[in-house]
């Protein structure tokens, strides 16, 4: 359930950065609709490596760590995410498996976008793809580098 606080959070977010500036009202309106807001406990698994992915998330309130696995028991934090910063976006533009868990380190709240909406905004908006595929680039990197 998305209160009109929370809607307006979205709707000043989406005006405020660059990554959605190609959206017209309507458009703005429209994803605004079909966005879902989930709420993840302290220490939970929001996404897993290696398992398949469908959605991108932008963190609302919150903090998320990502990590990566090395070998059976231990692994490698790659970096802590809060407010306004998103992830998730790896899978869906490279079409592969996760790249690395996303474990909520506080109790944490995630605006949800499913992949199919993900895609048409890649497609329609040059500089939300430029953003989202660049941020992918600079993370698969740093992954390459510690794995
Ligand atoms: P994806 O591969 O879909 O799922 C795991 C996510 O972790 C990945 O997308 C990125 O969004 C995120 N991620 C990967 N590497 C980093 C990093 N170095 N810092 C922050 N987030 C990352």
């Amino acid at each position: 359930m998305t209160t009109p606080q929370e809607i307006t959070w979205i709707w000043n977010f989406f005006r405020k950065v660059d990554m959605f500036s190609a959206l017209s009202i309507l458009e703005m309106g429209e994803l605004i609709d079909r966005i879902k807001k989930i709420h993840y406990k302290k220490g939970e698994t929001i996404v897993k490596q290696g398992k398949m992915g469908d959605s991108f998330f932008i963190l609302y309130k919150g903090k998320v760590k990502a990590t990566l696995k090395k070998g059976i028991f231990s692994h490698i934090d790659l970096g802590e995410l809060g407010p306004e910063q998103f992830f998730g976006e790896m899978a869906l533009i490279l079409e592969q498996p996760r790249s690395a868990t996303v474990t909520a380190l506080e109790d944490t709240d995630c605006f949800v976008i499913l992949k199919n909406e993900f895609q048409y905004l890649v497609r329609k908006n040059p500089v939300f793809s430029k953003i989202v595929s660049d941020t992918s680039e600079e993370r698969a990197f740093e992954i390459n580098q510690k794995s």
